[in-house]
């Protein structure tokens, strides 16, 4: 959800500046509105956005900083859409608009096209009509739904509603392990690689994993049989950057780099992950290789700016991007200088563009379903 304002500039003529005057205008925003502005960046974005966030982390942290913002009065949120649409649930909790005497936190995406391909793939009518479905053929009081927060507000709405939880790559086994302890079925959405990845850590196998396809007419797919004998229902939803990370890329360099470690994101497919060192979300990725001594090897499956960024801050090791093939995420890649210029001058000017508003009942539901992620993760 957003609203439309025409803001006071256009757009077009911030195509044609240089990054160095783009640079300049956005530090004097950012001088201007001080600690009312806070620009929070996701690790994949470009490397002159990072230099200009205020805080940079991975899905997990951007929530936990867009929930405990105090002084600011305006997020400009340099990722994708779900993540914008969480910090302005998180920002603007009852308590948090109480403390501030009833005033709002703008929360505003520099461009309304950068959405997320893997949150498109479930939409909030093929997930109530999958849970109708469900209900025909087990008890949906002994299903919690667990959506990854990579997924529209409608549907962290449907998942508090319904006794689920939201959850990040960084806290998917607490998040299942929550939802275990309430029934004895899951049903995970949109992303099947980081529901089926983490649920065969904690060992259920495969067969106990049916897979919902949302067009595939009755049951999703799937005999009445197996989702009966199911333990987790996996949303037939993927990440199309982290796809591309094949089992052969990873035979292929541990072939030709003896003593190379595998570090990927847990998007990627099983095949991929299994057989990897380590798999985390992108603040893991960060860490791990953060703590590893000089001269180790890494080949690494994730978005390429988050990579070629780790190549750049560690001269000391030697970091390889896992595919042969470019992937990166071209929407996240959307929110150029350009944009976040363009955004932060309407909104010094008092007249925000793109601003990413939800309803205060999606809000309210949403709440429920983050706020259950950021306990069973403290
Ligand atoms: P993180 O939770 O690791 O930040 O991942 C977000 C994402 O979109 C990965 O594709
Ligand atoms: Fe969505 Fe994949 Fe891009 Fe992450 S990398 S924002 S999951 S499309």
């Amino acid at each position: 959800m957003s609203t439309v304002s025409l803001g006071s500039f256009d757009f077009a003529p911030y195509r044609s500046l240089s990054n160095e005057e783009l640079t300049t205008r956005i530090q004097k925003v950012r001088e201007d509105l001080g600690s009312k502005l806070l620009i929070l960046g996701h690790h994949y974005q470009q490397d002159e956005v990072i230099e200009l966030s205020d805080l940079r982390g991975d899905s997990y942290q951007l929530s936990k900083m867009a929930a405990e913002s105090s002084d600011c009065r305006y997020i400009v949120f340099c990722g994708v859409h779900f993540m914008a649409e969480t910090a302005d649930i998180l920002a603007n909790r009852p308590e948090k608009i109480e403390e501030r005497n009833g005033q709002r936190v703008t929360v505003v995406l520099p461009d309304m096209a950068a959405g997320c391909s893997m949150a498109d793939m479930a939409a909030i009518d093929q997930v109530e009509n999958a849970w109708d479905d469900l209900g025909e053929v087990i008890d949906t009081n002994d299903i919690t739904p667990v959506t990854y927060i990579n997924s529209a507000a409608s549907l962290k709405s449907f998942v508090g509603k319904h006794g689920g939880i939201v959850c990040t790559s960084s806290n998917a086994d607490k998040a299942l392990k929550w939802a275990f302890s309430r029934t004895s079925r899951v049903l995970f959405f949109p992303d099947q690689h980081l529901g089926r990845n983490t649920a065969l850590t904690m060992g259920i196998t495969e067969d106990q994993m049916p897979v919902w396809n949302p067009y595939a007419g009755d049951l999703g797919g799937s005999t009445e049989a197996q989702l009966v004998d199911s333990k987790v229902i996996l949303w037939q939803g993927h990440c199309s950057v982290h796809q591309m990370f094949k089992k052969e890329h990873v035979d292929a360099f541990r072939r030709n780099h003896p003593g190379i470690k595998i570090l990927v994101h847990p998007e990627c497919m099983r095949e991929v992950n299994e057989i990897a060192d380590v798999s985390g979300s992108t603040g893991k990725i960060i860490e791990t290789v953060r703590k590893a001594p000089a001269g180790t090897k890494w080949a690494i499956g994730t978005e390429l700016h988050l990579v070629n960024r780790l190549k750049k801050e560690h001269p000391e090791q030697e970091i390889h991007f896992l595919s042969p093939v470019v992937c990166m995420c071209a929407t996240m890649y959307r929110i150029d200088l350009a944009h976040l210029c363009w955004s932060l001058e309407n909104l010094a000017a008092g007249t925000p563009v793109n601003e990413i508003y939800v309803d205060d009942e999606t809000a309210k539901w949403s709440r429920v379903a983050l706020e259950r992620m950021l306990e069973v993760s403290a």
